[in-house]
């Protein structure tokens, strides 16, 4: 849709070793995406993605974020310290955070607020677990996580960054969205966002995530609302990256 260029996220999850990672740079940088990337590797190869993607167009994201600002919280990893490390992005509130690490809508969308201070762009991650699309909750679940966000921070500020909806159900599970069912949950979170800003919901990135695979992301990314997306298990071989940013450049 016009004003709205397509955005795929590489989300490597807990994988990758400095090897590893040097072999899909490589791959990377020998045939260039041809839509707006952002890669996100763990941590502690933030400053390797950096240098090996230095000089392509490709933007560098952390998976998580502090809530807290810069002091005496063991093991966590700062805002600040993400931009200082050459990170512009980050993912909040993964579903696999909210599940394992127990983040709630409320400290999802303290990270969030914490992230935008800091100056990165937050790609906020939203979706129903399979139990609540069964039960006619998906919208209402949805809609739940954003206003989470919006309560703090304006419609706009989303804009900054994206949205990404990650049905739990399909993601890592082979199991996609159907492009109608994923349409029909980016539809409602653009119309949630046009009820507070209707020019930042225009121009609001949202991704689909859940097993998207070079097979299946043209016809996911064809929909009116589906703006790319944010890919794991398939972001980890190169070529299938490319190909699914190749997708989106179609
Ligand atoms: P998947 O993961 O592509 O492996 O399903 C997507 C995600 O969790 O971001």
């Amino acid at each position: 849709m016009a004003g709205r260029n397509k955005l795929v996220a590489a989300n490597w999850k807990m994988n990758g070793s400095r090897a590893d990672n040097e072999r899909w740079l490589q791959a990377f940088r020998a045939a260039p995406a041809h839509c707006e990337t952002i890669v996100c590797p763990p941590y502690v190869y933030l400053q390797q993605i950096v240098q090996g993607l230095a000089g392509t167009a490709a933007g560098i994201g952390a998976q998580n974020v502090s809530e807290r600002t810069a002091g005496a919280w063991t093991g966590q990893v700062a805002a600040e310290m993400l931009l200082d490390s050459g990170a512009s992005w980050v993912i909040v509130g993964h579903s696999e955070r909210r599940a394992a690490c127990g983040e709630s809508d409320d400290v999802v969308a303290a990270k969030f607020e914490r992230a935008v201070a800091a100056g990165l762009r937050p790609i906020l991650c939203v979706g129903e677990t399979l139990a609540q699309r069964e039960q006619g909750r998906t919208q209402q679940v949805v809609a739940m996580q954003l206003d989470a966000v919006l309560r703090r921070c304006p419609a706009a500020q989303l804009a900054a960054g994206a949205v990404a909806y990650e049905p739990v159900w399909a993601i890592g599970t082979g199991r996609t969205a159907t492009p109608q069912q994923a349409q029909e949950v980016h539809a409602a979170i653009r119309s949630r966002l046009a009820s507070q800003d209707p020019a930042a919901a225009a121009v609001t990135r949202v991704l689909y995530g859940g097993s998207v695979k070079p097979a299946n992301a043209q016809e996911l990314f064809s929909q009116p609302d589906i703006d790319g997306g944010l890919i794991g298990g398939a972001s980890l071989v190169a070529a299938d990256f490319l190909a699914i940013c190749a997708a989106a450049a179609r």
